[in-house]
């Protein structure tokens, strides 16, 4: 970690996001990677423990150059894919922090992981079964339980819950035992992730409680793994996670249980490290004046930002360009061909056409869910770093649209 770092950047400015629209372009992603380090100093003050490891949950983001951030900043990496994986490892991490945390994959994924040498997550008995009959207990290994929890910002991001898909019922607790007696499977990790966007930090204590139960009966056991999910403010009044809060119970709680006490205590923030290093640049394309409603139309769409469709999700908005323009209400809209709403309703400065409107936390899940819907072009992305920009992926072109394509 930099000696710099009260030094560090909390926000971008206003002149830092008009320069890089007028060098880059707009649709585009600007990322300040001061904030993601700063991000990392809070988690890592507020736990101070070397017994505590935060995994980067890199489905968020998984720019190389942003990866390669994380990876120089000291923490570690989470993946959801092997092609994750195999990114993180591409951007310099060692094998030994790499976490594969799967869900419902083929077996030759996890082989795969296996070969690379990177921590894995089991997430059904099936796979259990087969890594048991394949490795034994010669590679070490974690399990994903469900721990039966509701909770999230959002039922499409709850994960926990007694109908989710993800991890082994902890009620199945008795099928995990025969297997691992079965094929003498060396169980290192147990492993939950309850939802995302989750602000009480008792939610945790709550999966340290399941957890707790089920630590006697895996004497191999190296860690415990909460995985993410920490809330961060998308509007002015919007509740967070209270990280030292949690910081402090969850360490009571491992340091109070005689069974826990030596244990590493692994998280995977993804949100929390990056949703606030975003900002999403678009411009005013229409103005449409309509009886009820102005319409705002900006040359984007949920093709780039899709999470105010998909999760109902808020995105502050700002005009840079008239930040003091007289206020009234307007909807932010996009150009795919279908309902497109990237704003209801919302009180700002003066819009007009060719102004540039932002869309904060815009770092987490934004470019990572973009698509080409339409025929559209994905936007670029630029880095500030050390008070420097740069382009770390370049607008599509025409032929990207081609790619891949057999003609
Ligand atoms: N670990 C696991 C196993 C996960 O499945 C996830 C997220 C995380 C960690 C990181 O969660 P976070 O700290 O970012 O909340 N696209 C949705 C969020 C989906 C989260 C999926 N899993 C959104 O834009 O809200």
């Amino acid at each position: 970690m930099p000696d710099s770092i009260n030094e560090m950047t909390e926000q971008l400015t206003t002149e830092n996001l008009l320069e890089a629209a007028q060098i880059y372009g707009t649709p585009l992603y600007v990322y300040n990677a001061d904030r993601i380090k700063l991000q990392f100093k809070k988690l890592t003050d507020a736990f101070n423990s070397d017994k505590v490891r935060f995994f980067y949950a890199s489905k968020a983001l998984t720019n190389i150059s942003v990866l390669k951030v994380v990876n120089e900043m000291g923490c570690d990496v989470d993946c959801s894919s092997i092609n994750e994986a195999k990114l993180a490892l591409y951007a310099g991490f060692e094998p030994s922090k790499v976490l594969y945390t799967s869900n419902g994959i083929a077996f030759d994924e996890i082989e795969e992981a296996q070969s690379l040498g990177i921590h894995i997550n089991i997430d059904s008995l099936s796979n259990l079964e087969k890594f048991g009959k394949k490795f034994g207990g010669s590679y070490p290994v974690g399990i994903r339980l469900r721990p039966n929890i509701m909770a999230g910002g959002h039922i499409k991001i709850s994960t926990g819950h007694e109908k989710s898909k993800f991890g082994i019922p902890v009620d199945q607790l008795e099928k995990i035992k025969e297997l691992v007696e079965q094929h003498h499977l060396n169980i290192s990790n147990l492993h939950i992730h309850t939802g995302s966007d989750i602000k009480d930090a008792e939610v945790f204590l709550k999966g340290v409680e399941v957890l707790f139960d089920l630590v006697p009966h895996f004497p191999n056991l190296k860690s415990i793994d909460l995985g993410g999910g920490f809330k961060v403010p998308y509007k002015d009044d919007d509740p967070s996670i209270n990280i030292n809060e949690l910081a402090t119970k969850v360490l009571a709680a491992f340091a109070n249980n005689e069974a826990t006490k030596n244990l590493e205590i692994w998280f995977e923030p993804g949100k929390y490290l990056v949703s606030e290093c975003g900002y999403f640049i678009t411009q005013v394309n229409v103005i449409k004046e309509t009886p009820v409603t102005t319409f705002v139309s900006v040359n984007s769409g949920f093709n780039h930002l899709i999470r105010p469709m998909f999760y109902d999700a808020y995105h502050r908005v700002q005009n840079i360009s008239n930040p003091d323009g007289t206020p009234g209400e307007y909807t932010i809209v996009g150009n795919i061909c279908e309902t497109d709403t990237f704003a209801w309703d919302r009180n700002l400065p003066e819009i007009r056409e060719n102004d540039l409107l932002v869309f904060y936390n815009a770092g987490a899940y934004g470019f990572e869910m973009s698509s080409n819907y339409n025929s559209r072009f994905k936007p670029a992305e630029v880095l500030f770093e050390n008070g420097a920009h740069r382009l770390i992926r370049r607008r599509d072109e025409f032929e990207d649209l081609l790619k891949g394509q057999v003609i």
